[in-house]
């Protein structure tokens, strides 16, 4: 199936096209135009106009966002199969990623419905008296989106959601190696009665389509989900734009002597290993008190064993393939390093992009598996004496997106709320989780803005202060 990309609201076609593949079995998805710089400066050519037409008042914006979420609901079993086909997701994680997905529109609605500004107190000042101040929230511009193959359909709709509540016409890069969730769900938008030069998608390579949309000087700001090499050359490039970036992460989850163990043991058998590592926010880093170490060592590998592996379309697939079999390779190369270095390695059998999901024990802490975020189905479990070095252990880490930690001491729990340097400190539960109405991102390499659709919407408007004088 040819799928043509949209610029303006126009189908586009190419000479080159990019064959989305499933990674499970290479089976065939679809074919999207190769799009590169002409195009590229036609869709911002086309946002631009469509943003000076300024004809997208607030609560058309908050209408079709509302459709939009309802036509969703009706087909999320549709949007589910084609990214369990083109992500190799499982079929049950992909279900759960387009009903969030229908989430994410709907808060983007509300956004869109009560964008306004604060009144300010002009009297608090002796220079402000006797005057009337307010801020108005203005769209920023054309926005630049750009987004990952983890999450094909909802971190789409991350982006574009508070972008149309925030009233900037957007110009979308979608993943090469999954862009069709992405493309199907705008023309859901544009179906749900998005102006069809609201949204142009731009389908290509990050080389020849997404650094060009990057590099443009049209777009006001640019929103990136990605790695951190790209999110830092996307810094570089538009050094004048506001770069928003959600990068990396090797989320830590700290295990307190008095947790209940099969809770625990229960949460990082999902966290660690859903979607086959593949999120940023999937649980890496075990850290566990050495009081109970060994017990929860055996419980984790007991448990990772019983993981089912295999087609991500099959209903029982608890952990499908990786993205590519360069992805599954690096990984393999990673827990070869650890078992070099001495550590004991449990699972990690690769068959093509299928990986067995691993449990590494108290690998050495320089290595790539327990330093680097690995994105694929490995933990780490690393003993710890107390709570100050589960905690310095947790934020000796370049990455601080989510952490979490588990214990029914409630003073514990709240000084690691205190003392996590993370975006988010979930308790009693694994960092692998997410409700889209939350401030998501992080700190350090983990990236430098949040998700979310209220706060994307900021990140999304300029202020206008605006003060009458009587
Ligand atoms: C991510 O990989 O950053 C997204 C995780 C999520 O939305 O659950």
């Amino acid at each position: 199936m040819q799928i043509p990309a949209r610029i303006g609201g126009r189908a586009v076609s190419a000479d080159e096209w990019i064959e989305v593949l499933s990674p499970y079995d290479g089976a065939p998805v679809a074919r999207v135009p190769a799009l590169g710089a002409d195009h590229v400066a036609e869709a911002v050519a086309a946002a631009a106009a469509a943003l000076e037409r300024g004809d997208f008042p607030q609560h058309r914006r908050a209408e079709v966002l509302e459709r939009a979420a309802e036509l969703l609901a009706e087909r999320t079993e549709e949007f589910a199969v084609t990214i369990a086909r083109e992500a190799g997701k499982p079929i049950r994680d992909a279900r759960g990623e387009a009903a969030r997905c229908v989430d994410t529109l709907r808060f983007s609605a509300v956004e869109a419905r009560k964008l306004g500004g604060e009144v300010i107190p002009m009297d608090a000042s002796a220079s402000g008296a006797g005057r009337l101040g307010f801020a108005l929230r203005h769209p920023i511009g054309v926005v630049a989106a750009i987004s990952p193959f983890n999450f094909p359909l909802n971190l789409v709709a991350h982006k574009l959601g508070p972008a149309i509540a925030a009233g900037c016409p957007v110009v979308l890069k979608p993943a090469e190696l999954t862009p069709v969730s992405a493309m199907r769900l705008v023309d859901l938008l544009v179906e749900a009665g998005l102006p069809a030069d609201w949204i142009s998608v731009v389908t290509g390579t990050g080389a020849d389509a997404g650094m060009p949309l990057v590099a443009h000087p049209g777009p006001a700001l640019v929103t990136f989900t990605g790695s951190v090499a790209v999110g830092r050359r996307i810094q570089d490039t538009a050094p004048r734009k506001r770069v928003l970036l959600e990068l990396g992460s090797n989320a830590p989850v700290i295990v307190e002597p008095d947790a209940d163990l099969d809770r625990v043991i229960s949460a990082v058998r999902l966290g660690g290993f859903s979607y086959s590592g593949q999120s940023c926010i999937s649980t890496q880093r075990v850290l566990v008190s050495h009081e109970i170490y060994e017990k929860l060592l055996d419980g984790l590998r007991a448990a990772v064993a019983t993981l089912v592996v295999g087609d991500p379309l099959a209903e029982g697939t608890e952990v499908g393939p990786l993205i590519s079999g360069a992805a599954a390779e690096r990984v393999e190369s990673w827990l070869a390093a650890a078992r070099a270095a001495g550590a004991d390695v449990t699972g990690g059998v690769r068959r093509g992009t299928l990986l067995t999901p691993a449990v590494v024990a108290d690998p050495p802490r320089h290595l790539d598996v327990y330093r680097q975020e690995v994105f694929g189905p490995v933990i780490t479990v690393t003993p710890y004496a107390d709570l100050d070095e589960a905690i310095a252990l947790a934020n000796d880490s370049d990455f601080g997106l989510q952490a979490g930690i588990f214990t029914a001491d409630i003073g514990a729990a709240l000084r690691a709320a205190r003392e996590l340097a993370f975006g988010g400190v979930l308790i009693n539960q694994v960092p692998t989780f997410r409700a889209d109405q939350q401030p998501y991102g992080g700190l350090r390499d983990a990236g430098n803005t949040r998700e979310g659709p209220a706060y994307a919407v900021n990140e999304m408007t300029e202020l206008r202060f605006v003060t009458v004088s009587a």
